[in-house]
């Protein structure tokens, strides 16, 4: 059935909406015309009618209404099973309004969580309230999409944040890499050069028996092997020399080192899982184990560290653990630390998880998968 509710006194510009009613019952579905008809707004309206659900899926495939009003006993299907069937279409739907004989509050909430912006009881509403219910319906429905829109957007951006993060800590790692062999062959080559030519003019007739000049040349390779020094340091801090020893061995390097400075007890446990690992897997453990040493040495004021790294699974597992004073990790305030391990974490497939509180110390596991992790040549050891 397809009619329009007769014109009210005051014309209308928007075009009617278009509302579509499923409802079995002859009768019911006529009194709804009736009191649709008798509203002050009656010309806004539209009204197509179904008499089963699936002629009400027929029609709303054939032209999506504004609203549908479906009554929730249909006969072929009762109660929440009728909206349920409608979402399970999978046709895109517009706003929902459940029309039910049921005072029953239960039912109506599920109704509402279930998809439908309105629940109407038979017999308890007029034209006036039907109307608007209506309208607010397609109202709530068209921002509940807005809303919908936004967060698939919002998901979407984050996940582009997410792997956009991931692949700069990778690209970070190549370029540290890069410039601390840069800086190695060529400042360190240039800089020993230097000292030796300034070493071999020192003992050249230019400072013979000049003491100034014998003395400034003297400073001037005293500065060149400060720098040499310099160098040095910066290019370990770059690409720690211990990592091309391995893992196990660049850890062990960062826990005695953190204990030199320190001076707390820290002990590292690793197992020959580390070998497993690809080259750049291993770059991106140590660093999130250095992340979380230096967070231990800044924030923790603990008396003990842990670090371990073993086998865990079909993969391995970094595991750092202080005594400290902990921390809420949900409340923590922003820092690019935590922020760049997670990173590091997700760029290698894996997973961190932070458990700590006030007083309870902090415990930071690394999960990683062989799959994503282990070096190729290494991957089936690492699968086995
Ligand atoms: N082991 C720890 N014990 C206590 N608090 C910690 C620990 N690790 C992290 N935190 C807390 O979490 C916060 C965030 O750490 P994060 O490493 O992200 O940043 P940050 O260390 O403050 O700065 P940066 O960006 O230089 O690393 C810290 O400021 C600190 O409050
Ligand atoms: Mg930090």
């Amino acid at each position: 059935m397809d009619r329009a509710t007769p014109p009210s006194s005051q014309p209308t510009t928007t075009p009617p909406v278009d509302v579509l009613l499923v409802e079995d019952n002859a009768a019911d579905a006529r009194f709804f015309g009736l009191l649709l008809e008798s509203s002050p707004t009656a010309g806004n309206f539209r009204l197509r009618h179904a008499a089963t659900l699936a002629d009400g899926l027929a029609m709303l495939g054939a032209r999506r209404p504004d609203v549908i009003v479906l009554d929730l006993g249909l006969g072929e299907t009762e109660g929440l099973a009728t909206v349920q069937r409608l979402v399970a279409s999978g046709l895109r739907l517009p706003a929902l309004v459940v029309l039910s004989g049921l005072d029953d509050e239960d039912v109506a909430v599920e109704a509402l969580q279930g998809g439908a912006q309105d629940y109407l009881i038979k017999g308890q509403i007029d034209g006036r309230q039907l109307a608007r219910a209506i309208r607010y319906a397609i109202g709530r429905h068209q921002a509940e999409q807005a809303i919908a829109e936004r967060t698939t957007e919002l998901e979407h951006s984050r996940e582009l944040v997410r792997s956009l993060g991931a692949r700069n800590a990778r690209l970070l790692e190549e370029e540290r890499r890069r410039v601390a062999r840069e800086l190695h062959d060529e400042m360190g080559q240039q800089l020993a050069a230097l000292r030796m030519e300034i070493a071999v003019l020192r003992q050249g007739p230019a400072g013979a028996g000049h003491p100034a000049i014998d003395a400034a040349l003297g400073m001037l390779i005293g500065r060149v092997e400060g720098l040499v020094v310099s160098v040095r340091r910066i290019v370990a801090e770059l690409r720690p020399p211990a990592l091309d020893g391995g893992l196990a061995a660049a850890l062990d390097w960062l826990v005695s080192d953190f204990g030199r400075q320190t001076q707390l007890a820290c002990r590292a446990d690793v197992d020959a899982c580390a070998g497993l690992l690809s080259a750049d897997a291993a770059a991106m453990v140590f660093r999130i184990a250095q992340e979380s040493l230096t967070n231990v040495r800044r924030h923790a004021s603990a008396s003990t560290v842990s670090l371990q790294l073993h086998r865990a699974g079909a993969g391995c597992e970094l595991h750092v653990r202080d005594d400290g004073r902990g921390f809420d990790p949900s409340g923590r305030s922003a820092g690019f630390g935590i922020l760049g391990m997670e990173e590091r974490a997700r760029a290698l497939g894996g997973t961190l998880t932070i458990d700590s509180r006030a007083g309870q110390g902090t415990d930071i596991r690394l999960r990683l998968p062989f799959s994503e992790a282990a070096a190729p040549d290494r991957a089936s050891e690492g699968r086995a």
